[in-house]
This record gives structure tokens, C-alpha cells and sequence, in this order.
């Protein structure tokens, strides 16, 4: 799903989280492990109104493990309370609940001390298209509640939907905000993870990007795959990336008339199979 973030569709989207705050307790900020900045709101702060939050980085099991356990403690220390997950297969989901719990302790225990029973934890689960939302809705849920690829200012009835023993209540319509394009990186980040489509930059493009990364950053998987021989000399040489490029063309037989390589084709599959995990798990930002 591509959304053209126009600034009347911002607006309309921020309303829409604002009218949704009025009922919750805690937000739920869903980011991409892989890229935990490039796929955070930069308003989120200001939009949130101070409202009690955690930070889930979903995706883990195709981020690099290293590096998300960086970035705990990154978020850890800008005062978030932070846990990696994975929506599709739920690892690290059942521990929500108690951590939403925890953030309301103090208001829950005066709640029992003066023999009030606590009411449940009123939960919004908020992030940019594509990075999980509704798949943790539903996995929360434990049935398909949320449809995947649920489109911003398409309204329905909100309901609310009772996980964890009915201490939490979810509202079963996610939060959707908008990634920050400003900077062009952001979004060829966003773009080699396949959570904003090619046609909004070119797909050779964004494979430059990825390979000039990889080779950076994870040069043995790049070089196992495509029997690449030596990593580039000079990362900053458009030559020496594009060559890679058509090593990797060369491997998967794309070739056109001539013996030239087909780059778009190349670029095609490599981030076809980068994003299918067959180059391993990889993460685009490190905090450190
Ligand atoms: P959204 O509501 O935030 O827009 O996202 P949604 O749940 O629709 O998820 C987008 C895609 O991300 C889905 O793939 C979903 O399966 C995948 N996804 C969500 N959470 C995880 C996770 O923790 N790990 C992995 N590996 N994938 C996850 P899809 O339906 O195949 O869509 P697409 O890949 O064709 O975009």
C-alpha cells in the first residue's frame, strides 16, 4: 500500500489519533526494528499529547539482533519503556499486557488500596502504513479482527476489543501516521524494506542504496550469496557500487542483447531476496 502523504491528509490522519487519544490510556507506537527512526513519525511526540506510551519494535525476527538490542537500550534511555517483537509470529506479544500494566502501577495499586476494582488499561496502537499494525491487532486478538492494509480516512465503528484476561482493552482501528520523506535516505530506507512502494523511487536507486549499505555493513552475506569477490574500495565510487550491481545481474542470469546487464532486473532481485531474508537478518539503522 502507498499513501501520498499531501498535508491535508496529515492533518486528517492527526485528528483522527487525537479524537482516538480522548479514550485511551496508553499508546502503543509500533515502529520497524529494521529501521526504527526512518519508520517513526517525527510529530509523534507532539501528537501524543503526553500520553503514556511504549515502544514496540516489531519486525525483529528480520532485523539484526545486535543492533535491535542497541536500540532497547537507546529507546531505554530516552526514558521509553521499549520491547522488540514479532507480530506475525507473536514472539515477545504476550508480554505487552503486563508492560502496559506496569506503566499504570501506581494508579492501579491506589486503585486497590482504596478497594476500587481497577477497570482495564484502554490501549491505541499507532504507526506508518505497513509496519504491522493490524497484524499485532489481530494477534493480540487471537482472530482476524483488523483487515491488513486498513487505509486512513476510511472510517467504521470503533470497537474495543478485551485481551489479557480483559485487563487490557484494544481499540480495534489502529492509529496511522505518516513517515517523515523530508530526507531522501528516509526514503530509500523505507523503500528497501518494501513498506513504500518502487514507483515512488526509482528501483535502481533504491538497490544502489541497499548495496552500498550491505557491503558496508554486511559484506560476508552480500559476498556469500552473489560469490562477489572483493568489497568496494572506495564505498563512495558510483562505479564500484553499480559493478556490484552487475555481478549480482550476472549471477541471476540478468542479461539483455549484448551481454549488457539488465540493472533494473538486478535491482529487482536483490531486493526481492533481501527482503525475503535470504541475505539474513539486517537492520538499516544503528543508534550507536
Ligand atoms: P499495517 O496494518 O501497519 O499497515 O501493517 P500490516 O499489519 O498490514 O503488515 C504489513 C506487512 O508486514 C504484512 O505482510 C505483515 O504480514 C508483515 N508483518 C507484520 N508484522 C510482522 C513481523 O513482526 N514480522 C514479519 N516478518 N512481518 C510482519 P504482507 O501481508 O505480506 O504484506 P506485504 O509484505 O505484501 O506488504
Amino acid at each position: 500500500m502507498t499513501i501520498q502523504w499531501f498535508p491535508g491528509h496529515m492533518t486528517r490522519a492527526r485528528r483522527q489519533i487525537q479524537d482516538k487519544l480522548k479514550l485511551i490510556d496508553v499508546v502503543i507506537e509500533l515502529i520497524d526494528a529494521r529501521l526504527p527512526i526512518s519508520s517513526r513519525n517525527p510529530m509523534i511526540d507532539e501528537i501524543l499529547q503526553g500520553k503514556p506510551r511504549m515502544i514496540l519494535l516489531n519486525k525483529a525476527d528480520l532485523a539484526d539482533p545486535e543492533v535491535t538490542e542497541e536500540w532497547i537500550k537507546y529507546f531505554k534511555e530516552e526514558g521509553h519503556t521499549t520491547l522488540a517483537i514479532d507480530a506475525n509470529t507473536g514472539t515477545g506479544v504476550k508480554d505487552i499486557p503486563a508492560t502496559a500494566k506496569l506503566l499504570f502501577k501506581d494508579k492501579i495499586d491506589r486503585q486497590i488500596a482504596k478497594g476500587i476494582n481497577p477497570r482495564p488499561i484502554r490501549a491505541l496502537i499507532v504507526g506508518i502504513p505497513n509496519v504491522g499494525k493490524s497484524t499485532l491487532i489481530n494477534r493480540m486478538a487471537g482472530r482476524n479482527i483488523a483487515a491488513t492494509g486498513d487505509k486512513p480516512g476510511v472510517t467504521k465503528a470503533q470497537q474495543w476489543i478485551k485481551v489479557a484476561n480483559r485487563e487490557i482493552e484494544l481499540l480495534d482501528t489502529p492509529g496511522i501516521l505518516w513517515p517523515k520523506f523530508e530526507d531522501q535516505n528516509v526514503g530509500y530506507r523505507l523503500a528497501v524494506t518494501g513498506a513504500i512502494k518502487e514507483e515512488i523511487l526509482n528501483i535502481e536507486d533504491i538497490a544502489f542504496f541497499a548495496i552500498k549499505y550491505l557491503v558496508q555493513f554486511y559484506w560476508p552475506a552480500m559476498k556469500e550469496r552473489y560469490g562477489l569477490e572483493e568489497p568496494p574500495k572506495d564505498i563512495d565510487n558510483p562505479d564500484e557500487i553499480v559493478a556490484i550491481m552487475e555481478a549480482i545481474g550476472r549471477k541471476r542470469g540478468a542479461i539483455i542483447s549484448g551481454g549488457r546487464v539488465d540493472l533494473e532486473k538486478a535491482s529487482s532481485i536483490l531486493l526481492r531476496e533481501l527482503r525475503a531474508g535470504k541475505l539474513g537478518r539486517f537492520s538499516l539503522e544503528a543508534p550507536y
